[in-house]
């Protein structure tokens, strides 16, 4: 039984005390129990909304690290320090990752690894773009990251995957229940293919790229879609606890 994880990435938005009040608004409402719930904000504020969530069902996750353990990498950040304040989930290789800061397949391949040995949950981001949509080369271009990523990686059913097209982030055009069903069911058979038919049916994929509460319930009714990676939305705690809760009724939300 694969159980759903909604997950918020805050990207870099909110100062501390911004977070903080976020983080409170969210935690003081009726959040759903049959999912897991994440937030991964900034670098800056994981320490303080770790001590500020500590007696709630909220996990919280960074949106990147250095896959060395320690040393001469000025400006990075290890998974020891993020395991060390409390940190369960990393999001590995977003796309403006890829696209602004150069993150190669092998890069992240490395920063995977790394994760899975520190005991942090990877949240590994893989999806096309526009144009290779348009090409017709969406899946060739997700298999290849797929592969690259999970190259010499042991722990494969501990890796949640997020299949997040790159034209449907912050776009508001969100991918068809259809598109993303049809990747998320071809990114399960490449995980059987590389590995066995028993992780593909327990690893968790997301799909994500403009989700909002209007959308969730739709997306979430895919067999193969195990939750969602929600960027902007995630902002805003009302709309962040819409998503959480689809499908019930709940009051405060
Ligand atoms: P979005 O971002 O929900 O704002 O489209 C999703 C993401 O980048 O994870």
């Amino acid at each position: 039984m694969r159980r759903p994880l909604i997950a918020g990435n805050w990207k870099m938005n909110n100062s501390v005390e911004e977070s903080i009040n976020l983080v409170r608004d969210l935690r003081d409402r009726e959040l759903s129990e049959k999912v897991d719930v994440l937030i991964c904000p900034p670098f800056t504020s994981l320490y303080a909304i770790i001590n500020e969530i500590k007696n709630s069902s909220i996990k919280v996750g960074a949106q990147n690290m250095y896959y060395e353990d320690k040393g001469a990498f000025t400006g990075e950040v290890s998974p020891a320090m993020l395991k060390s304040i409390g940190v369960e989930y990393v999001i590995i290789g977003h796309s403006e990752r890829r696209q602004y800061f150069n993150e190669t397949d092998q890069l992240i391949n490395k920063k995977l690894k790394a994760a899975l040995t520190h005991g942090l949950i990877p949240i590994l981001c893989v999806g096309e773009t526009l144009e290779q949509r348009e090409e017709g080369m969406e899946k060739e271009t997700v298999k290849a990251q797929i592969v690259k990523a999970f190259k010499n990686i042991e722990k494969a059913e501990k890796v949640v995957i997020a299949y997040e097209p790159v034209w449907a982030i912050g776009t508001g055009k969100v991918a068809t229940s259809e598109q993303a069903e049809e990747m998320s069911e071809f990114i399960r058979s490449i995980i059987a293919t590389i590995y066995n038919s028993e992780v593909a049916d327990n690893i968790i994929i997301q799909y994500g790229g403009s989700v909002k509460s209007l959308n969730i319930s739709e997306i979430m009714s895919q067999p193969n879609i195990d939750g969602v990676l929600v960027g902007g939305a995630s902002l805003n705690a009302e709309e962040f606890a819409k998503i959480v809760n689809f499908g019930e009724d709940k009051k405060g939300c």
